[in-house]
C-alpha cells in the first residue's frame, strides 16, 4: 500500500495534487484502488454505529452515484441549491471505503448521507439488520459498461484502456473496480429484506424524474412543497447538472481527471451502447446476462425508445 494519506477527496479539492501509485489490490475477492481504499478501514465498516437516519446510497459504478447525491442534498436542503453550489457532490455525499471515512462519519451530524460501491458484505452490520435507509440504483449494464469505458479514458485512478474490446473483457471479467456487475446486484438485491431497501433505476429516474424523487421523498420521510419539489427536479436535470461545476467534478485538477480527454456529466442517455458494441459482443452480453440473471425479477430498458413501454 502507499504511505500517503491523502484521499481521493483531498485530491478532489487540491489545486496541487499529488500524483499516486493507483493499481487495483484484490481483497476478500473485491478489488479496491491502491492510494484510495485500505483493507483494513474497509474491513471495519462493518463494526461502524450507524443512526437510523443515516441514508446509504449503493451503486457500481457508472450507475448514477453523482446524480443521487444530486437529489439527496436537494431534498435535505428542500430544494434550496446553496450546498449543491458551493461544494463538490463528492464531498457532500462521501463515499464511506476511502481512507479516512470513518472518522469524518463519526463526526458527521444527522442526517448522514453516503455512498458506496462497495458490495453487500462490507456494510455495517446495523445496516443489514435495518438500521438507516439503503437506496440502491441499478443502471442497465450495457451502458453501465461504455459508460465506465469512457470514464476509464480519463481518470487517473484507473487504468487506461488499450481499446473498447479490451475494456470490454475486463468489464466481463470482472477486473475492474465495483467487480462483477452481476454479483453486485445480485448480493444486494438478495439481501434486500434485511434492510430499510429501495431499489430504484437509472432508467426509471430517466424517464420520470419528479415520480422517482416522491418515491425517494416518501422512503426517506420526507414532505416537501410543490415549489421545493420543483426546484429539485430542475436542479437534478442532466441539462442542469451538466452546467453546475460541482456536480461535473470541474473543479477536479486535470491530474486527477483529465478534463481533455473526457467529461463526467458525458451524454446521461439510455442505450449509447449500441454506438460501441459489435453483434458478437452484443450477443455475448446477452447470453451472460441471461444466464446470470434468470432468477431475479428485474428488467432493464435497453433503449431510449423503450423508455415508455418499460415495466
Ligand atoms: S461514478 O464515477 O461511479 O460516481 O459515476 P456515476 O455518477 O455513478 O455515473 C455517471 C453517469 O451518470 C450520468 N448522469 C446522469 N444521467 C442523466 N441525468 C442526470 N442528471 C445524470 N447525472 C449523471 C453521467 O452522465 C454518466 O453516464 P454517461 O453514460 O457516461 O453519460
Amino acid at each position: 500500500m502507499t504511505t500517503s494519506t491523502r484521499t481521493k477527496t483531498d485530491h478532489l479539492d487540491s489545486t496541487d495534487p499529488q500524483v499516486l501509485d493507483y493499481m487495483l489490490v484484490p481483497h476478500r475477492n473485491f478489488n479496491l484502488i491502491n492510494g484510495l481504499h485500505s483493507p483494513d478501514e474497509v474491513d471495519q465498516i462493518q463494526n461502524w454505529e450507524i443512526r437510523d437516519s443515516d441514508i446509504f446510497v449503493v451503486t457500481y459504478p457508472k450507475s448514477g452515484t453523482i446524480w443521487m447525491q444530486q437529489i439527496l442534498t436537494l431534498i435535505e436542503a428542500k430544494g434550496d441549491v446553496t450546498p449543491n453550489t458551493e461544494h463538490l457532490n463528492a464531498r457532500r455525499v462521501p463515499w464511506i471505503e476511502l481512507i479516512g471515512s470513518e472518522k469524518k462519519f463519526n463526526a458527521t451530524p444527522s442526517p448522514r448521507l453516503r455512498v458506496t460501491h462497495l458490495q453487500y458484505k462490507f456494510m455495517p452490520l446495523a445496516v443489514r439488520q435495518k438500521r438507516g435507509k439503503v437506496i440502491y440504483v441499478a443502471r442497465n449494464p450495457k451502458d453501465v459498461l461504455v459508460s465506465y469505458y469512457h470514464f476509464h479514458k480519463y481518470a487517473a485512478m484507473l487504468e487506461t484502456p488499450k481499446d473498447f474490446n479490451d475494456f470490454f473483457e475486463k468489464f466481463m471479467e470482472g477486473k475492474v473496480f465495483g467487480n462483477c456487475w452481476f454479483e453486485h446486484i445480485k448480493t444486494w438485491y438478495a439481501n434486500r429484506d434485511n434492510m430499510n431497501f429501495l431499489y430504484i433505476t437509472y432508467e426509471e429516474m430517466i424517464k420520470d424524474l419528479r415520480s422517482m424523487v416522491e418515491r425517494m421523498c416518501r422512503f426517506l420521510g420526507k414532505d416537501l412543497t410543490e415549489e421545493q419539489m420543483a426546484s429539485v427536479v430542475e436542479h437534478s436535470t442532466f441539462r442542469t447538472m451538466k452546467q453546475n461545476p460541482q456536480a461535473n467534478y470541474k473543479t477536479v485538477p486535470d491530474s486527477l481527471l483529465d478534463h481533455n480527454k473526457g467529461t463526467f456529466m458525458r451524454k446521461g442517455t439510455i442505450g449509447d451502447w449500441k454506438n460501441h458494441f459489435t453483434v458478437a459482443q452484443n450477443e455475448r452480453f446477452d447470453s451472460a446476462f441471461q444466464e446470470k440473471m434468470w432468477d431475479l425479477p428485474l428488467s432493464f430498458v435497453w433503449d431510449i425508445n423503450d423508455v415508455n413501454s418499460a415495466t
